[in-house]
C-alpha cells in the first residue's frame, strides 16, 4: 500500500493508501464514525462504515482520543458536490492500526477549550501541533525561504558568523557571558562586524543565524534569542541599502501571499493589509518622526531613542512599512558613518512596519575611517584588543559600505498579525522562559 501525505491525496482519487498520523478529532453516529486525521501536511477525514469493516475495527475505531498515532488504510474518494470536509478528499477505511492509545483517563492535555498563555507555553512542544500554531511555523518557514531566496538571486554570498565573540556589537548591556576555556565569551548579538569583513571578500555577503540579547524588559517585541538575517553591501551608500530593504520586504510578503495565504486565513489575518505592501515606501526623517510623535502627545525630546510606544504611534500613522532615518548618533551604535552635512547625525535607517509593529529592521552605512572608528570605540568604551581585527578593515583598502539585520521573529509576527513574538519560533527563549 502506497504511504502517501496528506497534501499529496488528490493524486491517488479512487486508489488504495495509508496515511500515518494522529487524531485530530473524531465524531460518530451510531453506524459510522469520522476520525480527522493529521499528519502535519494537512488533516483529512476519514470514514468507518460499520458494515464495511470488522466488529473489531469498529470498535477499535470508536475508542480513538485525541492526538493518538495510527495508520489508515482505505480508498482515497472526492468529497461529493455540496459536502465538505477538510482538503476536500475523504478516505474509505479499509483497516487501521492504532500506534499508542492515549487512554482517555489521562488525555492530551491541550483540548480545544480556552487555556492560559502560561500552561500553552509550558506544554510548547505539544502546542505545535495546533492548526494555529502550524500555521505561524508554516508562515515563518515561508518568510525564511523568502529570505534566502532574495539574497542567493541577487548574487549574495551566504557566509555565516561566529556565535561565540569576544567583545559586543550592539552595545554592552545585553551580552550574554558565557565562559570559554579560561577566557571570557559573549553570544554574539550581531553577524554585522564579520560581514563587513566578508564584504570585502565577496562584494555582496548575507549572515543568517540566532543572536542572543540579555533583553531584561518583559516586552511583546523581545527575546533573549533570536533569528537575525544580515545583508552587507561593499560601496553602498544609505539611501542603496533603503532601496535594498524597500525591496526586500515586498519580496517576502509577496512570497507569503503568494504561498501561504491558506495559512494567512488560518489566522484570521487582514489580508488585504498585505495586499497593499508596495513600494515605494515613505522616508520620513529622525526630526520629522521627532515632530510628528510630539503632535500626537508623546513626551519624546529630540536627541531621545524612540520607545516601543513612540514607534507603534508613529507605523499606525501609515499603510506601509516606513523607513527612518538619521538619528542622532548618540542613540546608536559605535559603528555609524556620521551625515557629512550634519555629523551629530548617524547614516543609519530602523523600518518600522504598518499596523503598529514598530521596528523591524535596523541598518546604515558603516564608518569607514580608521580615526573614527578608532575614537568611537574609545567612547563607547570598547575593548581596544577585541576590535583590533576590525580596525584592520579600515586599514587595509578601507570601503564605504552598508547593510541592516532584521529580526525574523518580528517579521512574522507583523505578517501573521499576532500580539507578542512568543508565537512566532518553535522554543521561546525570554527573560522568564527556558522551557520546555
Ligand atoms: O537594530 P538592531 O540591534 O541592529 C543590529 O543588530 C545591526 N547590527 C544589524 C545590521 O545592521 N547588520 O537589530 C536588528 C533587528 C531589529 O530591527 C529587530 O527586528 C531584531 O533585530 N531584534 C530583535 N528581535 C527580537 N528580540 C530582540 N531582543 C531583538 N533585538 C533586535
Ligand atoms: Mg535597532
Amino acid at each position: 500500500m502506497p504511504f502517501v501525505y496528506i497534501n499529496e491525496i488528490s493524486k491517488f482519487q479512487g486508489q488504495e493508501v495509508t496515511v500515518k498520523g494522529w487524531l485530530y478529532n473524531i465524531r460518530s453516529s451510531g453506524k459510522i464514525i469520522f476520525p480527522i486525521l493529521r499528519d502535519g501536511t494537512g488533516l483529512l477525514q476519514a470514514i468507518v462504515l460499520k458494515n464495511a469493516v470488522s466488529p473489531e475495527l469498529f470498535e477499535r475505531a470508536k475508542e480513538l482520543t485525541q492526538e493518538s498515532s495510527l495508520e489508515v488504510t482505505g480508498t482515497v474518494r472526492k468529497v461529493p458536490e455540496g459536502k465538505t470536509a477538510p482538503g476536500g478528499h475523504e478516505l474509505d477505511v479499509k483497516d487501521l492500526k492504532i500506534g499508542q492509545l492515549i487512554p482517555a483517563d489521562q488525555p492530551f492535555p491541550i483540548t480545544p477549550k480556552e487555556h492560559g498563555i502560561e500552561f500553552l507555553m509550558d506544554y510548547r512542544h505539544l502546542w505545535i501541533r495546533s492548526s494555529r500554531q502550524h500555521a505561524i511555523l508554516k508562515v515563518r518557514h515561508e518568510i525564511i525561504r523568502a529570505v534566502r531566496n532574495f539574497f542567493d538571486d541577487r548574487g549574495f554570498t551566504l557566509v555565516d558568523t561566529p556565535i561565540f565573540t569576544p567583545a559586543a556589537c550592539e552595545g554592552t548591556t545585553t551580552l550574554f557571558e558565557v565562559g570559554y576555556f579560561d577566557e571570557k565569551a559573549y553570544l554574539t548579538q550581531s553577524g554585522q562586524l564579520y560581514n563587513e569583513a566578508t564584504a570585502a571578500a565577496f562584494g555582496k555577503v548575507y549572515c543568517f543565524g540566532p543572536t542572543f540579547r540579555a533583553e531584561k524588559s518583559k516586552t511583546r517585541r523581545h527575546l533573549t534569542e533570536f533569528w537575525m538575517v544580515e545583508p552587507e553591501v561593499a560601496y553602498a551608500t544609505l539611501e542603496d541599502i533603503m532601496a535594498l530593504a524597500e525591496d526586500f520586504i515586498t519580496h517576502i510578503v509577496k512570497s507569503v501571499l503568494q504561498h501561504r495565504r491558506s495559512e494567512l486565513e488560518v489566522l484570521e489575518r487582514d489580508i488585504s493589509k498585505l495586499e497593499g505592501i508596495e513600494p515605494p515606501f515613505p522616508r520620513v526623517s529622525y526630526d520629522e518622526a521627532v515632530q510628528s510623535l510630539k503632535a500626537s502627545g508623546s513626551n519624546i525630546e529630540w536627541g531621545g531613542d524612540f520607545g516601543g510606544a513612540d514607534e507603534t504611534l508613529l507605523s499606525q500613522q501609515y499603510d506601509r512599512p516606513i523607513l527612518v532615518h538619521r538619528y542622532p548618533a548618540q542613540v546608536k551604535a559605535f559603528y555609524m558613518e556620521p551625515d557629512a552635512n550634519r555629523p551629530e547625525l548617524a547614516l543609519c535607517v530602523d523600518v518600522l512596519a504598518p499596523e503598529g509593529y514598530g521596528e523591524i529592521i535596523g541598518g546604515g552605512q558603516r564608518a569607514s575611517r580608521l580615526e573614527l572608528v578608532t575614537q568611537r570605540i574609545q567612547e563607547h568604551q570598547l575593548p581596544p584588543e577585541a576590535f583590533d581585527w576590525y580596525l584592520d578593515l579600515r586599514k587595509y583598502g578601507t570601503f564605504p559600505h552598508a547593510g541592516f539585520g532584521m529580526g525574523i521573529e518580528r517579521a512574522v509576527a507583523w505578517i501573521c498579525g499576532l500580539e507578542h513574538v512568543r508565537e512566532t519560533i518553535p522554543f521561546p527563549r525570554m527573560l522568564y522562559r527556558l522551557r520546555p
